[in-house]
């Protein structure tokens, strides 16, 4: 019998990925519809493809290469930053190509904090945001937001510490699905910049919003270069998440402890993936508007469909990414209510504790992954089930 070694840990205060819990109840029960994990029904570009098949044959592929990314792919995305973020990484910023947005992330909480220090988190947060900073040694500070889930400037810089180093904004909002505006945006910015702290401005949903509401990065701002780190990925615009490639801007002054982060943890972005990556960017964002025109119909569907609900639940309108919140009005235990609505139903979402909202009964929906044929089913479910089990 092997002997069970058991210390105390760092992470044993950090929460489980609820995504593989509720995966788990889903596969018990064949014939459950996810509306749980945020991921679209469309893969990459056809072009992406074929680059990583005739990458096969390139030497170079199977070889470490440049530990920011390969400079053809650096290159294109300082482009890319420069025409629709508007980051000019001339005035100051580096890009470093990563395994997705959440190493960046991680990278980020390492080459600013240390163990003890603090990061702003506005509620709901996404998860893996919050176990990365606890996995660093540092406290996560949840802060509220309003009750259409926009940012409380107040109550952030209430929260603001000596042991504070940086806040992050989620703009489109996983898993909100909120759109912060621009003038909350340069509030956050320059609250940073006059407290000496970074922004951390996670913008993985960029391309997703609807009704004519526009996204904008905070790193565009003047005299943002220093104290911005903004993140992207390819896993949503690009259907690329399986391929695990993303990445960021941030302050010059950050690269010594940015490559140390990058050499420990990846040495280098896979190769192939970048290949690919640079195939995708070069077919451009065009390649996802349709996808995301196709989703502002579901939005409308999945919308329409929970506000009928009525009084048993509500659901503040969302402008981007591809969720919503929805407020069950009930005492049952939100995790205990999935779980019911897995097995009863067959029908996932996630409880809203995986988001810090631990007042109420929440439920992320996920509609990225359905189809205008698919959503009628998906949602009707959830109400039909909500209103069986809650009983109104
Ligand atoms: C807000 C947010 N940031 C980061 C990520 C991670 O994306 P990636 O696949 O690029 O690591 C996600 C994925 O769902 C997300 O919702």
């Amino acid at each position: 019998m092997p002997q069970t070694l058991k210390f105390k840990t760092r992470m044993d205060a950090v929460q489980m990925p609820i995504v593989p819990v509720v995966g788990d109840i889903i596969r018990q029960v064949p014939g459950t519809i996810s509306l749980g994990q945020g991921v679209v029904h469309y893969g990459p570009p056809r072009e992406a493809i074929e680059a990583a098949r005739a990458a096969l044959d390139d030497p170079a592929t199977h070889r470490y290469q440049a530990e920011a990314g390969l400079p053809a792919l650096v290159d294109r995305l300082a482009a890319k930053l420069r025409d629709e973020n508007g980051i000019d990484v001339a005035r100051g910023s580096r890009v470093m190509v990563t395994a997705g947005a959440n190493m960046a992330f991680m990278h980020a909480v390492l080459a600013v904090t240390e163990p003890g220090d603090e990061v702003i988190l506005p509620v709901p947060f996404y998860f893996n945001h919050e176990m990365a900073i606890e996995m660093a040694g540092c406290t996560a500070v949840l802060v509220p937001t309003d009750d259409r889930f926009q940012l409380r400037l107040d109550l952030i810089r209430r929260a603001i510490t000596d042991r504070t180093r940086a806040i992050v904004t989620i703009s489109p909002n996983n898993p909100s699905g909120a759109v912060f505006p621009e003038a909350t945006l340069r509030d956050v910015n320059t609250l940073c910049r006059e407290r000496g702290l970074y922004h951390f401005a996670d913008e993985v949903y960029e391309y997703y919003t609807y009704d004519g509401v526009r996204h904008v990065s905070p790193g565009s701002f003047p005299d943002a270069a220093g104290h911005t780190i903004s993140m992207y990925s390819l896993s949503k615009a690009y259907g690329f998440a399986g391929w695990r490639i993303g990445y960021m801007a941030y302050p010059e002054h950050l690269a010594p402890a940015m490559m140390k982060s990058q050499d420990t943890i990846l040495v280098c972005p896979t190769v192939i993936s970048q290949v690919a990556a640079l195939a995708a960017l070069n077919v451009g964002r065009a390649y996802c508007a349709p996808y995301v025109a196709e989703l502002a119909d579901v939005r409308h569907l999945v919308l329409d469909a929970l506000a009928s609900l009525g009084p048993l639940a509500a659901t503040p309108t969302a402008d981007g990414a591809f969720y919503c919140l929805l407020k069950v009005h009930t005492t049952m235990d939100p995790m205990t209510l999935a779980e019911r609505l897995i097995r009863e139903h067959k029908v996932a979402v996630i409880p809203g504790t995986a988001f810090g909202l631990r007042d109420g009964c929440y439920f992320r929906v996920a509609y990225g992954a359905l189809q205008k044929d698919t959503v009628a089913e998906g949602i009707g479910r959830l109400a039909g089930g909500l209103r069986a089990i809650c009983g109104r």
